[in-house]
């Protein structure tokens, strides 16, 4: 078995990366985390990365000002240098432009914190207490220049329980989070859903 080089891109600490991580270390799992790429040098997932012997790399969106082009171009370089198949969006916390997102169209997923269609954007824990959801839950959706708004590949709910604040809820979320992702990546590398199912290449230069 060839495993499909995934990349995860991260802003923060990294708890769903960790959670790609555990999985791929399984000898029957169809992708190897080969790059963990942050946007924030500070960024706590680093450390955990680089404590499981993963490689990493910081791609300060700092320095590029307002030239989102040009960070979007040094993160695909560094992505290509590393010889990735797939790109796993981890808490990354930067919108993403039709460029880069349709280079990589296809083979890229994210996780979102709601049940989509519900509760695009940020602070979706909140949004649903807020709403008085009954159920909520997690995502993750192949990437398209829309955000959150991407076909989906996996999702599961969780009942809002009385008295759930948005730290709890968060919680009950992440769990979620840390099964699905693993699952989705496992079902793009093996070629089960998206473009990567006709192909199995890399993006074309
Ligand atoms: C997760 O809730 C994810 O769904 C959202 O940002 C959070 C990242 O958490 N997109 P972590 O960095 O994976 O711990």
């Amino acid at each position: 078995m060839t495993r499909k080089r995934a990349a995860v891109l991260i802003s923060g600490r990294g708890s769903n990366m960790t959670a790609l991580i555990e999985a791929a270390e399984a000898d029957d799992y169809p992708a190897e985390v080969a790059l963990v790429v942050s946007n924030r040098p500070d960024a706590t997932g680093l450390e955990r990365a680089r404590d499981a012997g993963i490689p990493t790399a910081v791609v300060d969106h700092a320095p590029f000002g307002e030239d989102r082009a040009a960070f979007e171009r040094a993160l695909d370089a560094t992505l290509r240098e590393h010889r990735i198949d797939l790109v796993c969006l981890a808490g990354f916390m930067r919108l993403l432009s039709p460029w880069f997102v349709s280079r990589w169209s296809g083979r890229m997923l994210n996780i979102h914190p709601a049940l989509l269609p519900q509760f695009k954007g940020l602070h979706t824990h909140r949004r649903a207490l807020e709403a008085g959801a009954k159920q909520h839950g997690a995502t993750v959706h192949f990437v398209v220049p829309e955000m959150d708004a991407g076909p989906i590949v996996e999702q599961e709910s969780v009942a809002v329980r009385e008295g759930d604040t948005e730290a709890t809820l968060a919680a009950r979320v992440l769990e979620i989070e840390h099964r699905i992702y693993p699952r989705a990546l496992r079902a793009l590398a093996e070629g089960k859903i998206g473009p990567a199912a006709a192909t199995g290449q890399a993006p074309a230069d």
